[in-house]
């Protein structure tokens, strides 16, 4: 029965895509894709994520989907239907872990936003200048009640939206406000193109500097493409599961891939133009979305109506995402383990408020955990750095080589050509190969060379 329920799906190729492109556009886009790309040097960086996206998300988009809509159940349940072999097995152990490790920390992320928004309307941006933003954003994550009431506030709007039934709730709240969020960050654009630094801007998103380049960096380039793609988790395998026979596979990745870079790119624009034009630091972290964007509203007619609609629609995109994750959890949670739906919600949203109230409260020079640290970082970044950097490039990595080298290639050919309806063989080659061939050797020798072992060999072969 309840099975039942789940394996509906959405109704229509166009819904699988803005409910996919809503679990893609998150806080990854608005808030941690210029931050990143600021701390790491801007567009030698960005044509590495470029690639990582072409060579590795999309060929392990398709095979997410592959996985999802094959098997039509949650991470763990679709994996044992694959293979009888045991040690398939940790592809849903890491998709259910990297799930609470995003969750932790990603939650309170997203309870800032929403704080933002009261702020705003409460007129605390009024005459906004370069200190008086950072200034709020200290006193945003200090804390250490705020934050974690809002942490709380986002969870419960999640919780309400998954027990009311996501089919319905996500398809009808992604198709109407997607299209808006777009709508609404060019008119951020539009504004940001007006001031002095956007020359600056473009020329750090758009012109390769690649002494700023670190194997570190290629790490996180690779591991803010999955977190970007909501991949290595087992969403879009989840998602997948609900997608229609008819849905073209290929087509949804590559659009959803298309769309969501175009959204960051977006708001990397609107965010430098704002760094540059008011003398900030690119590099300066987490903080960054919430001390430029308040800037580039200020002080033009209707800045406030805009500010808001911003951080409405960035509340918006963070909830659609979240809503993503914890389907995860939910679907392994009432599918393989029994519990009922309601219950799975309400008792992991407990145990995620509860460890992610940690993470939260890391966060900032003065709060409360800010000196804890594990392996050198604080609480949020070292969930932030095993989810995104390890956890769901692995993932990847596993779900690329059970697609790949486990799954009979004809049926992978049948599935993705929807049984031979989509003329599309040439295309199943191609990405069969480099799902073989490339996806996996770029995986291994990025982590490789992030702990330094490629170096090593390196100098071992060339003496
Ligand atoms: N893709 C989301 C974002 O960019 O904000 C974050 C995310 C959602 C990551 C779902 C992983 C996931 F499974």
């Amino acid at each position: 029965m309840k099975n039942n329920k789940r394996r509906e799906g959405f109704s229509s190729g166009l819904a699988a895509f803005f409910a996919t492109l809503g679990s893609a556009v998150g806080l990854g886009n608005i808030w941690k894709f210029p931050y990143v790309v600021g701390e790491n040097g801007g567009a030698a960086f960005l044509l590495v994520y470029f690639a990582c996206i072409i060579l590795v998300g999309l060929p392990v988009m398709v095979s997410e989907f592959y996985i999802g809509r094959k098997t039509r159940k949650n991470i763990m349940g679709a994996v044992k239907e694959l293979t009888t072999k045991k040690r398939w097995r940790s592809i849903g152990i890491i998709g259910i872990l990297a799930a609470y490790f995003i969750m932790f920390f990603y939650t309170g992320v997203a309870g800032w936003v929403y704080s933002y928004v009261f702020k705003i309307l409460r007129g605390d941006f009024n005459g906004a200048t370069a200190q008086s933003v950072q200034q709020q954003f200290t006193n945003t994550t200090a804390g250490p009640v705020a934050p974690i009431v809002w942490q709380i506030i986002v969870l419960t709007v999640v919780s309400v939206i998954l027990i009311g039934g996501v089919k319905k709730g996500i398809e009808r709240i992604t198709k109407t406000l997607m299209p808006v969020l777009f709508i609404l960050i060019i008119v951020c654009d539009i504004r940001a193109l007006t001031l002095p630094g956007v020359k600056e801007s473009f020329s750090f998103l758009f012109k390769p500097d690649f002494s700023h380049l670190t194997s570190q960096g290629i790490l996180i380039a690779m591991g803010l493409a999955f977190f970007k793609l909501s991949l290595g988790m087992g969403t879009m395998v989840t998602y997948g599961s609900y997608f229609t026979e008819e849905d073209n596979m290929f087509g949804t990745a590559a659009k959803v891939a298309i769309s969501d870079t175009i959204v960051s790119l977006l708001v990397g624009i609107a965010v430098f133009s704002a760094v540059f034009s008011f003398n900030m630091e690119a590099s300066s972290g987490p903080g960054l979305l919430f001390m430029t964007i308040p800037l580039v509203f200020s002080k033009i007619p209707f800045g406030k109506f805009l500010l808001i609609a911003f951080f409405v629609l960035a509340s918006i995109a963070a909830t659609t995402a979240t809503i993503s994750m914890f389907e995860v959890l939910i679907a392994y949670y009432t599918e393989q383990k029994g519990a009922s739906r309601k219950k799975a919600v309400i008792l992991n949203a407990i145990v995620i408020a509860f460890i992610g109230a940690f993470s939260t409260l890391s966060v900032g020079e003065t709060s409360l955990l800010s000196g804890v640290t594990i392996f050198g970082k604080g609480i949020f970044d070292i969930f932030d750095f095993l989810s995104s950097n390890i956890l769901l490039p692995v993932g990847g990595l596993l779900m690329a080589l059970l697609v790949g080298y486990i799954a009979p290639k004809e049926d992978i050919k049948r599935e993705l050509s929807n049984n031979g309806k989509l003329k599309i063989a040439n295309i199943i080659d191609f990405y069969y190969f480099v799902l073989r061939y490339i996806s996996p050797i770029l995986l291994v020798i990025v982590f490789l060379s992030s702990v330094g072992v490629l170096e090593k060999i390196i100098k071992l072969i060339t003496g």
